[in-house]
């Protein structure tokens, strides 16, 4: 068996729609707002929902690290509490350490992934990722993408 995964690779921000380039400087914006001084790793997530609606998280550190939360979940979660009949349409995400974005893009982690394959079977609409670096950027149309051979309990 064989399973191929699709990943668009921009190298120049200017070729996202407006509202993607608006989406990944609110994902920046939010980032530097993060709580993380044991990592000193300050990631931002925005999402754009159905409704045109921008929300933005970023990850939440704690003494018993384990307690912390990824700025992706952050995000998603705030978006879904507070807007529960929303699909998200897009997700960026962005980091800020040692001094600067990094110049490659950050691609989220397992759990996040799982969270974001929830998002898009809860609403069946497709999630597109954004994830940015200084130097490219990663762009997949769907976190299956993301997470090929997923859990799914519904299946
Ligand atoms: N982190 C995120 O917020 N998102 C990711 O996609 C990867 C990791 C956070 C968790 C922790 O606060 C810090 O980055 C270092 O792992």
């Amino acid at each position: 068996m064989q399973i191929t995964i699709d990943i668009e690779v921009v190298e120049n921000i200017e070729q996202l729609s407006e509202i993607e380039r608006k989406l990944v400087a609110s994902a920046k914006a939010i980032a530097l707002q993060a709580y993380a001084p044991y990592s000193k790793f300050y990631v931002g997530a925005a999402v754009l929902l159905k409704n045109g609606e921008i929300v933005s998280g970023n990850n939440q550190e704690n003494a018993a690290y384990p307690s912390g939360l990824c700025a992706e979940r952050t995000a998603i979660f705030y978006a879904n509490a507070q807007y529960p009949e929303q699909s998200i349409t897009t997700l960026a995400v962005a980091v800020f350490t040692n001094n600067e974005f990094t110049t490659q893009p950050v691609t989220p982690c397992g759990s996040c992934r799982q969270v974001m394959l929830e998002a898009e079977n809860r609403y069946q609409q497709p999630m597109r990722v954004i994830m940015v670096g200084q130097e490219k950027i990663y762009i997949a149309n769907s976190v299956k993408d993301l997470l090929p051979l997923s859990f799914d309990a519904i299946k």
